[in-house]
């Protein structure tokens, strides 16, 4: 099978006082990768956390945790090499936040890292399209990105599909909202790997939602290469 379903929590919605403990936490709870989500306060209007952080918390995770950097920021080219240094695995940039994406791949792969690709809800899949090819993951954004615990637009889906649909093995990502009312959406439009933060950080049980979320997409994945 081309890609897998995963399932990468948001760590945004968590005790950023214990940030360390919680991303083991997860990981013990069956998350298959970390997503974290770093803001400039200029692209995004809120802050988060820079490459400092994500230095001491690989420290503390040791090195298997899988690493997804949503880079939220203005000049996104500025954090690559620091980001890798760090400790980060994958790169996911935002389009709309550089001029130059082609060359911004290129040094994501030199710095050894696996690029990744988000657009916004107000950007079109053909903007996307022309670097589909060159990325190792393409990011939906299902809400407007900048804080969790927001409500998930359905009306991304029609671009998760159109995205599978032109490239069948390319991982495809969703972000916002993301949870089990929403989950069958994602899977069903060919949404792979699924960012969830609220609803698992703030689940009682959360391995139980991760595995809920993980089945649901695996069945669809399954669905598709059936109907194929
Ligand atoms: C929003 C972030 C998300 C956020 C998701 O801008 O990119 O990763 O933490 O949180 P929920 O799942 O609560 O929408
Ligand atoms: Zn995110």
């Amino acid at each position: 099978m081309a890609y897998m379903a995963k399932i990468g929590p948001s760590i945004l919605s968590s005790n950023l006082a214990c940030l360390g403990s919680e991303c083991v936490r997860m990981m013990e709870c069956g998350a298959d990768y970390l997503h974290l989500d770093v803001m400039d306060g200029h692209f995004v209007p809120n802050l988060t956390f820079g490459h400092p952080m994500v230095e001491c918390l690989r420290k503390s995770v040791g090195p298997d945790p899988f690493f997804d950097m949503h880079m939220m920021v203005s000049r996104p080219e500025q954090w690559v090499k620091p980001m890798s240094a760090a400790g980060a695995n994958q790169y996911t940039f935002h389009l709309e936040a550089t001029t130059n994406p082609g060359n911004l791949i290129k040094e994501i792969r030199e710095a050894g890292m696996k690029v990744g690709l988000a657009i916004k809800p107000g950007t079109t899949v053909e903007e996307l399209a022309p670097w589909a090819n060159q990325i190792d993951m393409a990011l939906v954004m299902t809400v407007e990105p900048g804080f969790g615990g927001q409500k998930f637009m359905d009306d991304m889906m029609p671009k998760v599909s159109w995205i599978r649909s032109q490239f069948p093995s390319l991982d495809i990502e969703v972000d916002g909202g993301v949870g089990p009312d929403t989950i069958h959406r994602c899977a069903e439009a060919g949404a792979n790997m699924i960012v969830s933060g609220s609803a698992v950080i703030g689940n009682d049980d959360p391995r139980s939602v991760i595995s809920l979320l993980r089945t649901v997409v695996s069945e669809a994945i399954q669905k598709r290469s059936l109907d194929r």
